[in-house]
């Protein structure tokens, strides 16, 4: 569709003038342009159309009978749904005064009778093109104004974060060094505390800095060639001893000959260890965690491109429903008693994960009810056949080594 076509088609413009045969004239001109077109023979009925039809373009005669020009336009603009249509007044008026007149009630545009034919429907389009522009201008500027408020909500949240754990590190400092009487016991204890206020400090600073290097497209993607179930080994071999210090039991069925996925290890294991971690710090003491993955059919390209899908599972807490969405937004997460105790979180880890999914074409979702525990999954495409040939191609892009390899390399 052209752009000109764009502008005329099914665009509805209202006619208000008391002259019959003027209106004859302009409907003709304008169906003959392509436009659909209303009338009213005065202002009352002018605004009585405009209400019932909510047409894209107003044209204005000045003087009728009964309420004229300058008080239908005015009224227009007062109505609810008059705000942003454009509304061109015509008249035999030229004089400044009036022109004036016209432009403070509200008019976008005057043109004078007797009215150019061949310019008309011209004019018409180029005031529905400009007013489309700023009704665009003014969406995006109001867009840009949320994100600016969320954007201080989020710094003025991390601040908040931040100030609580280099206080609690300031203050057990501060009773180390000014008291000489603290015991061996409350001396470790203190210093235990510094060291955990400390790491939450550092993961917090990480994590801040992971989701704007990813928002702001400024995240470095080491992508090759990885099994999910070297992934899922290495994320519970680092939280092997927080699951054995809740007593919880891990049942895991991730098959070793899925296909693989052509994306950053690292990254997809920040994901699936938050996860994992999740699952662990929201479920009781002796309770079961399940992870299990399997292979959905996908298309890509019209392709057939099979589809990895993870999922874990835990009898913890649970989510409420409404907080499905909340969980996953860095603005409502990065206060950490918004939800639940969350112990040492920094409510930073779905939102993330959600960002590295999506980088990759997934999607990452939950099942959950209050108090009966929660299932997270998330899909992600395997690699295409060019991805793989590309890996085999180049040994930089080549499968990627999980950790341990690296280390025993
Ligand atoms: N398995 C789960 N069971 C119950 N609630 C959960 C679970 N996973 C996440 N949540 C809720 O979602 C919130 C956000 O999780 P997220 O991983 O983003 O942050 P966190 O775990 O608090 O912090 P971090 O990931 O930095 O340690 C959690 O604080 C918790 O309220
Ligand atoms: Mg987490």
């Amino acid at each position: 569709m052209t752009e000109q076509s764009d502008d005329r088609t099914g665009r509805k413009i209202l006619i208000v003038d008391d002259d019959l045969n003027s209106r004859i004239l302009v409907r003709e001109c304008l169906e003959q342009a392509g436009f659909l077109v209303e009338e009213a023979c005065d202002g009352e009925e002018g605004l009585s159309v405009f209400e019932r039809t909510g047409p894209d373009i107003v044209l204005l005669d000045v003087i009728m009978p009964g309420l004229d020009g300058f008080e239908v336009c005015q009224k227009i603009r007062e109505s609810e749904a008059g705000g942003g249509v454009p509304i061109l007044m015509m008249t035999g008026l030229d004089d400044e005064e009036s022109i004036n007149r016209a432009y403070e009630v509200g008019a976008t545009d005057f043109t004078s009778k007797p009215l150019n034919w061949t310019i008309l429907p011209h004019r018409i389009r180029y005031l529905l093109r400009a007013n489309r522009a700023i009704t665009d201008l003014s969406k995006a500027y109001e867009e840009l104004k949320t994100l600016d408020k969320a954007k201080d909500t989020f710094l003025s949240s991390v601040s908040h974060e931040f100030r609580t754990p280099l206080t609690s590190i300031r203050s057990f400092s501060e009773i180390l060094l000014t008291y000489d009487d603290t015991s061996p016991e409350e001396q470790r204890e203190f210093l235990e505390i510094i060291r955990s206020e400390s790491e939450r400090l550092t993961r917090l600073v990480d994590n801040v800095l992971d989701i704007s290097k990813i928002e702001g497209e400024k995240m470095f993607w080491n992508d090759g060639l990885v099994g999910l179930d070297e992934i899922v080994r290495d994320s519970v071999r680092v939280q092997q001893p927080l699951l054995e210090e809740k007593g919880l039991q891990l049942r895991q069925t991730v098959p070793p000959d899925m296909p693989l996925l052509f994306a950053d290890r690292d990254r997809i294991q920040q994901v699936v260890t938050n996860l994992l971690n999740n699952a662990i710090k929201f479920s009781p003491t002796g309770g079961i965690v399940r992870i299990w993955a399997e292979v959905l059919e996908g298309k890509r390209f019209g392709e057939p491109s099979p589809l990895i899908k993870f999922a874990i599972s835990d009898q913890g807490i649970g989510i409420e429903e409404q907080d499905f969405e909340v969980i996953f937004d860095k603005l409502s997460q990065v206060c950490p008693d918004a939800l639940t105790d969350k112990p040492g979180g920094t409510g930073l880890g779905l939102p993330i994960s959600k960002e590295i999914v999506l980088h990759y074409g997934g999607n990452i979702w939950l099942e959950s009810r209050r108090g009966e525990g929660c299932t997270f999954f998330f899909t992600m495409p395997s690699a295409s056949q060019s991805q793989q040939a590309a890996a085999e191609r180049d040994p930089t892009e080549g499968r990627q080594r999980s950790g341990e390899d690296k280390r025993s390399a």
